[in-house]
Formats: C-alpha cells, structure tokens, sequence
C-alpha cells in the first residue's frame, strides 16, 4: 500500500498556518490589552509619546542614556546583551521613569544568538520549514535569556542577483519559498505566545524591494513594476503579516524614486488598509534621515514628517523623531494623533511581550550551546548542504579509502564558517570540518591536512608544494574552499563572485595529481566555478554551515548522512548572466536548446546567421546549476502524474498526485515540486512558478505518493492596473526533482 502524502498549496498556506506564530493573544486578550494601551497613553505626554517612538543603540550605563530613560526618551534599546545592564536600565525605566513604561531591548539575531545555524539562504536549501522553525526557537531561548525580545528577523527580500551580499540573509529567489519558510521563522521565534518569556518578537524585514537593487549593489536603486512588486517582492510580506508576525522594518531603498521611508502607499496603504496589519513598523537604522542622501527631503524635520505621514513608528538610531517631533506637532505640521496611533502600536507589543508584568532578565541559568541546540544546528547543517555534482560517486568515500588530504581555507575556519550577521555567536563552539574529521573518522582513515591558503583571499601560494604532496599521498582529495564571512551580507556585494584569492589555481594544481579531487565550498552565495567544475569529481556547496557544520559535513563525506539539499536560488554559470532566476518571463524571442556559441561561430559569420534569440554568445541561455536542483547519494524516479480533474472552476480546486520511487541503494530524501505555467494572460507570466512541495524520505526500493491541493485562489495574480486577478485559461504543471525538469499535464482553469 502506498503512502500517500499531502499538503497544501500556496493559496491555503496562510489558512494553515494562520495563527502559526504565537498567537499573540486571543481576541479577549487583545481587547484587554487595547484598554491597558489607551488607559496609558491617556496619561502620557507628548514628550513621552515621542519618547516611545525613539530606538537607539545601547550606551550601556552612560548618563545620557540613564537621564533620557528616565525621563521616558527612549522606547527601545538595540544591541544591549549584558544581562545585568539590561535589568540596570530596565529599573531606572520601570521604577524611575513617571510612568514605568519597560525598554524593548533587541538584536540582530539572523540564524542564531550563539548556537549559530547555517546562514539563512543555506537553511532555505533545506527546503524544510522545521529547520527553519527549530532555528528561529533556539535563537529566542538563548536570546531571550539576555533579555532580547525583540529581532530584526526573518529576512523575507527576493533576490534575483546574487552579486548582492544580502542574498544569504534572505530566502532565495521564489516568493512561494520564501513565504513558507518565512513563516516557519516567526513560529520558532515568537513561539506559541509572546508573552511566554522565551518569545522573541520577529520583525519582517526589508520592506520592500530591497533586493531588487540595481546591480546587486546594496541599498542601491530599485525600479519595481506593479505587477512584479505584487507578484513577487510582497507576497512573502503579505503571508507573515497575515501569520502574525510582531513587526516590520521598512527598507532603506527607494522604488521608482521613492524611498521606503517615506513610501505611504506601502507603509500605510497597503500594509494598514489593504493587508489590516497593526503591528509596529520600525525604520531601518538611520533611513529616515537617510532620505536626505536621497534627495528626496531637505533636512530632519522633514524628514519627520515624511517618514511620520508615511506610516513609521520607530525611528531606528536616526534621532530624528526625538528632537523634532514635539515642535513639528507645534507648528501644526503633523497632528499628536498621528503620534497617538504610533505609540499604541508600540505599547500594545511591551504589553503583548509581558514586560510591564515582568521586565526583568533576573538570573538564569545558560542555555548557551544546550546539547538540543547543538543537535539542531547540525541537522539544519546537513539538510542545507546541497549536492551538485558527484561523478563516479565519489562522495560517500568508500571503505577502501583510507587516506584524505584535507586542504583548503574553510577547512578549520572557524570564525567565516559560521557567516556574516554573527554578533554573538563564539567562534571557540565552531566545530570545524577538520576538526570533526579528526573527532569522528580520524580512526578510519589517515588524515593529511595542508591549509594550502590561510584564508580566502590568500594569494600566497607557499604552500601550494606542500599540498600538493599531501593530494599525492592521499587516496581521495577534499578541497574546503569558499568565501570568508565578510564578503557577504550588509554592504558585502561582489562584482566578481568566483573563488577569491588563489583557491582556483591551487584547485588546478590538485587536480593534476589525478586523485578523486571533491570541492566543498562554504559562501554566502552561489561562486561562480564554472571553470573549476570540471575539474573535480564532486561538488557539495554548503552555504556557511554555522557552528555545527563541520560534524555535519563530515557525515555527509563518509554518508552517515545523506544530502537532501536544494537550490533557493539559481546558480549562474558566470556572473555577467545575472540578475538570473527560474520564473522569468518567455519574452518574444526565446532562446532554443540548440544554440550557436561563441567558441563555434564561423568566421564572418552573417548578421543574422545565428538566430535571433535571447541568449548569451558566451554563456547561453541556461544557468550552471537551476533553481529547485540538488542531488543525494540515491536517486529518484517520477511516475503517475494524476489530476483529479482537467478543469478547475473558480473557487475551485484540483487534487495532483504523483508517485516518487526511491531507485537506488540508499535511503534518501527528495523534495517534490509542483510548479505551474499560465500560458496566457493580460500581463505577461512566469515560464514556471512554484506552488508547492513536499520533502519526503524513501528507503531504497520504497515509492510514496505525493498528493497537493492546487486551488483556483493559488492561481491569482496582480496586472499591472494593481488589480488581483484570475484569469480562465490553459494552465502548464509540473512535478518534479527542480525548475528545469518533471513530469508534464495540463489543466484548464474555466
Ligand atoms: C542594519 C540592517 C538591518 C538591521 C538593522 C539593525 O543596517 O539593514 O537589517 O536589522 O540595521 O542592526
């Protein structure tokens, strides 16, 4: 008897997980709360309304600090992770400010405080929303324990070009993606409810557009048309607000000439009106004054009032709102209300969160580094490893394998290998994949370790011989090379995202000894090794795999573990084909498989002698690795592909199936897409979209049936008029291992 797995499509996502993220309070505890709220802000000043809306980063016990606390200036307090500082300021707020309103302190917890998870974008190859929930819940335990209660997480910005150094905070290039798993961050953050102390409200962030950057240079330049705004950069947004997330950052970025600070019509029209959120809207740090780099306002106080108009609550470290607002209020520029409706959302969160019942951190016991956190970290460590490339299967070594030559930068790199947005995390807790070797399967095989580099960007090849020798003397190669953790994340954007350093010409070198050479990279982003690839054997990319990466590598070396790994985003050839991604439009002049290339152009060939299609002469049409791709030590067959009906009425829904056989020796696990093509429609459409998928494990030998849900309401989509639309018409739909392949039906939507 076949299995038979279910899940739901896009459409019914949010249904499902409705109140997924701690349900903030039951509606009798909402009302509860709004009458606390409006009970305290009737007795504020206007000097204390303000004083809510003012975000700075910590002075630690600076008297500039501790006066403005107590007289009600400041309503939160960044990147304070002393415990005992933190209950030193929460006091002088709680018993020496006239209304004893707590302090939110919060930081930048990414993907862990000091148990440190694999960067964001590598927990997105899992393609497993309990990774990501397990990571979010063991950030909040470890932070809450210091007395964070508030992070600027999860990420939600697609990214179509990888160059952007901010692609590994986020979850990868597809919106369906990123929304599942955007989702499953909040629950593991805020828990089943924010009072609960270990609850850490999450922050979706950068609102929006912020990945669309010109280039992929940060904070640069984002020209967004309605349809893809809609389409593809809110949606994620959308999802989290409607799952209940705390609160939401607005981006530094302008779309179509406006900066997200002080863009209404996202703070406040779509966000308020269309989409009902209320929770708290923060700037991000200093982009409200930033404006002004902007050309957009002519100093502070408009700044203020633009950013205020446009629907900002908190001004992030600008100081801004602080000194300006009161006199603005004064000059009858902006109204007290606009402030009133600001610091209600503010005070309706310190509420939600318990901290006027309990503002204090006290003492606690460590929870730092728990041996469930550990073992968290390394499962999320494995299933973000992706497999790209395993010629004779080269990977898991073999028992008759009884040497490695480990080489490499990132091979005992412990610092970069646990990635960049890392303010806590304790570089000495890094397990190395060296280490873990020499721990776990020292007594297997002989281990033959040469650096070969220092570093990333090393360009000093003294040891190069010294590696080399290594490689000889060893039955099988493993190359750890990559990116050290600076050279991704905020303001880390590269125009050249090969190997740095002298990683590609020690790879040449090892590859001349001939032996069994695998390449296992740790990077923010997918590195261009077009050029390398066929050199080696095999290619396990790893992202930055956090504190536990190199237990889990290990087991993928020696197959304790299985790769299950799939790409968040697509992997480019070289990076002149970028921004690059799956579910682009087909265009008029689509390119064919069969294309003439560079290398293969006659001499004065005819204008028009090699078609007229889009593609590159150089690079051709296709990426090195496509979205949705990765491999396992087993492999996966596809068969049965079934709809419930050919049609689906509006309102309506199909059910899809699809049996997945497991056709080799081990147990693995595949994660099955389901992607869709709307052939026709008033704007143009995606060549594919995901709308679902489903990571089911299969002993060898085993089929399942994997069965979704497709409903009509999965179908719409927004023109360019702004309008949400369902349009009747031909559908395409696929199953399968990736974006590039499955198995093909059809159905019509009446
Ligand atoms: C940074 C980032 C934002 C972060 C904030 C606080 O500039 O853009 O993601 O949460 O400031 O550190």
């Amino acid at each position: 008897m076949k299995q038979v797995i279910r899940t739901v499509i896009v459409a019914m996502l949010v249904a499902s997980v409705g109140t997924a993220c701690g349900d903030k309070t039951s509606s009798r505890g909402n009302d509860e709360i709004d009458r606390k709220v409006e009970a305290l802000l009737s007795k504020m000043t206007l000097d204390e309304k303000i004083g809510q809306m003012n975000q700075i980063t910590s002075g630690g016990m600076q008297i500039y600090v501790t006066n403005q606390i107590k007289s009600g200036g400041i309503g939160s307090i960044l990147n304070e992770i002393d415990p005992l500082v933190v209950d030193s300021l929460q006091r002088i707020a709680v018993e020496e400010s006239r209304l004893g309103i707590p302090i939110l302190f919060s930081r930048d917890v990414i993907h862990g405080f000091k148990t440190i998870f694999p960067v964001p974008l590598g927990q997105a190859a899992s393609w497993n929303p309990q990774v990501v929930e397990n990571g979010g819940r063991v950030a909040a335990i470890e932070a809450s324990s210091v007395g964070v209660r508030w992070t600027f997480a999860p990420m939600l910005d697609i990214a179509r070009d990888v160059r952007w150094g901010r692609s590994v905070e986020g979850f990868g290039e597809d919106p369906y993606l990123t929304s599942v798993l955007g989702v499953a961050m909040i629950k593991g953050l805020q828990g089943e409810n924010l009072s609960d102390p270990t609850a850490v409200a999450a922050c979706a962030k950068h609102f929006v557009g912020y990945g669309a950057a010109e280039g992929g240079r940060d904070y640069n330049t984002a020209m967004i048309s309605t349809e893809q705004l809609r389409n593809i950069y809110l949606p994620p947004f959308k999802a989290v607000a409607e799952a209940g997330v705390a609160t939401f950052m607005i981006s530094f970025n302008e779309i179509n000439g406006i900066p997200n600070s002080g863009n209404g019509y996202l703070a406040t029209e779509i966000l308020r009106k269309q989409w009902k959120y209320d929770g708290l809207l923060v700037s991000d740090w200093n982009s409200v004054g930033e404006m002004q780099n902007h050309g957009f306002v002519k100093d502070d106080a408009e700044a203020a009032i633009v950013a205020l108009n446009a629907g900002i609550d908190m001004d992030m470290e600008n100081h801004v709102y602080a000194p300006n607002l009161k006199q603005l209020v004064k000059e009858g520029k902006v109204k007290e209300s606009q402030i009133d409706d600001a610091v209600r959302r503010i005070l309706k969160l310190k509420f939600q969160l318990g901290l006027f019942e309990n503002p204090y951190v006290g003492k606690r016991e460590s929870v730092f580094y728990a041996e469930d956190h550990l073992k968290k970290a390394k499962e999320a460590a494995i299933e973000s490893a992706i497999l790209l490339k395993n010629e004779n299967d080269v990977l898991p070594l073999k028992e008759s394998v009884k040497s490695i030559a480990v080489i490499g930068p990132m091979a005992d790199a412990q610092h970069d290998q646990m990635g960049t947005w890392v303010f806590d995390g304790d570089k000495t807790h890094t397990v190395t994949p060296l280490a873990a070797l020499r721990a776990e399967y020292g007594d297997k095989v002989k281990i033959n370790y040469v650096p070969g580099l220092n570093y990333s960007r090393d360009l000093d090849k003294k040891q190069f011989a010294q590696a080399v020798a290594a490689a000889r003397s060893s039955d099988v190669v493993l190359f750890f090379g990559g990116e050290e953790a600076i050279m991704s994340g905020e303001a880390h954007s590269r125009a050249d995202i090969s190997l740095p350093g002298a990683q590609k010409e020690l790879i040449a070198e090892l590859a001349k000894t001939g032996k069994p050479l695998v390449l296992i990279v740790m990077a923010g982003r997918p590195i261009e090794i077009y050029k390398e690839l066929p050199l080696v054997n095999t290619y396990l990319f790893s992202f930055h795999p956090g504190t536990m990466g190199g237990p889990a590598l290990a087991d993928l070396i020696f197959g304790k573990a299985v790769p299950s790994g799939k790409l968040p985003v697509t992997y480019p050839k070289m990076v002149g084909q970028l921004p690059l991604y799956y579910n682009h439009k087909n265009t008029g002049r689509p390119a064919q498989d069969e294309l003439p290339m560079i290398d293969n152009i006659p001499l004065e060939a005819g204008q028009v002698s090699l078609g007229c299609t889009s593609y590159y002469l150089d690079a051709g049409k296709d990426p090195l690795f496509p979205f949705g791709f990765g491999l396992s030590y087993t492999t996966f067959a596809y068969s049965d592909l079934q709809l419930s009906a050919q049609e689906i009425k509006t309102g309506g829904s199909i059910k899809v199936s699809c049996s997945v056989k497991n056709t080799g020796a081990r147990e693995g696990a595949e994660i099955v897409q389901l992607y869709i093509r709307d052939l026709v429609g008033s704007v143009t459409r995606p060549v594919r979209e995901l709308k679902a998928f489903e990571k089911v494990t299969l002993k060898p030998g085993e089929a399942k049936t994997v069965e979704f849900t497709l409903t009509a309401d999965a179908l719409k989509f927004y023109n360019n008029k702004d309008e949400e639309i369902l349009e009747p018409g031909d559908y395409t739909l696929w199953v399968g291992p990736s974006s590039a392949e499955g198995l093909e039906t059809s159905f019509v939507l009446k």
